[in-house]
């Protein structure tokens, strides 16, 4: 995989499996925008990426507001002159049974989670077709094929990313643009450690290889899908979850 002279903007990627994806994508030659909400964490996770000898630029933003998006897509175009692969990341989850849930618990997962990749996916696009060639992969989740438990909101928006992808993959594969979703299991990141102990236990005896994933096995993945050599595939949703499966 070579994605020299490649521009990569990752949203969310100050932590966890966001900033995994940047740090591979700068392995492998791209340039690597990164994106959170947390400014302090953006910034220090492009500093690594720096540390490294690779180019990265930290952008500050809130990927469920349409302003911030067109801001930081207007300064990439700036600083870069294109934009290349988009890796739709950011996410949160806001767990409550349906019975108790709110209103903002519902809107706040939706629009973090799934609206925000129609919105970057929109304000990118057209610099992607504009050249022909073009890389999105949406981080989806096992649970958004399967769903949850106290997660309807979130699983709601997980799968709401896979229709998303199958469907803008049909829309653009004519200009060379492929749009792709991975659903990762259970990864070891801050989301995931939030769970009791003894419920980490217990899914990890439900997990045929018996470990929670890295964020780095998820990155490894998307930088696939991110580079020429999977040029060929477009709509497609990669589990990454130890082979956990259906649960
Ligand atoms: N950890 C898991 O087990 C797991 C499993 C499946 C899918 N995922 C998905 O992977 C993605 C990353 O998860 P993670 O575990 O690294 O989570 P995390 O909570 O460790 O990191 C998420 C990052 O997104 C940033 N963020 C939150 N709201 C934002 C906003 N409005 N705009 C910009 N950035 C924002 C946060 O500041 C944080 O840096 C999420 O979409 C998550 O749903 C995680």
């Amino acid at each position: 995989m070579d994605l020299t002279n490649k521009v990569a903007l990752v949203t969310g990627s100050g932590r966890g499996i966001g900033q995994a994806i940047g740090m591979k994508l700068s392995e492998v030659g791209a340039t690597v925008v990164i994106n959170d909400v947390d400014e302090a964490a953006a910034n220090q996770a492009a500093e690594l990426i720096k540390s490294q000898q690779h180019q990265s630029l930290a952008i500050a933003a809130d990927v469920s507001s349409a302003d911030d998006i067109n801001r930081m897509v207007e300064t990439i175009k700036r600083t870069y002159g294109k934009i290349d692969i988009l890796v739709n990341n950011a996410g949160i989850s806001r767990d409550k049974l349906v019975m108790v849930m709110s209103d903002e618990d519902w809107d706040k997962v939706l629009n973090i989670s799934l609206k925000s990749a129609f919105l970057c996916s929109r304000a990118v696009l057209r610099y992607m077709v504009k050249q022909r060639w073009g890389r999105i992969i949406n981080i989806s989740s096992l649970a958004g094929v399967v769903g949850n438990a106290g997660q309807a909101n979130y699983a709601s928006a997980k799968a709401g990313l896979i229709g998303f992808t199958k469907s803008l993959a049909k829309e653009i594969a004519s200009r060379n643009i492929t749009v792709n979703a991975v659903a990762p299991g259970f990864i070891d990141t801050d989301m995931t450690q939030k769970l009791d102990d003894k419920y980490k236990d217990e899914l990890k005896k439900r997990i045929p290889s018996g470990t929670f994933g890295s964020p780095r096995d998820v990155a490894e993945a998307v930088a696939f899908f991110a580079s020429d050599e999977a040029g060929y595939i477009t709509g497609q949703v990669l589990n990454i979850d130890g082979g956990i499966g259906g649960l």
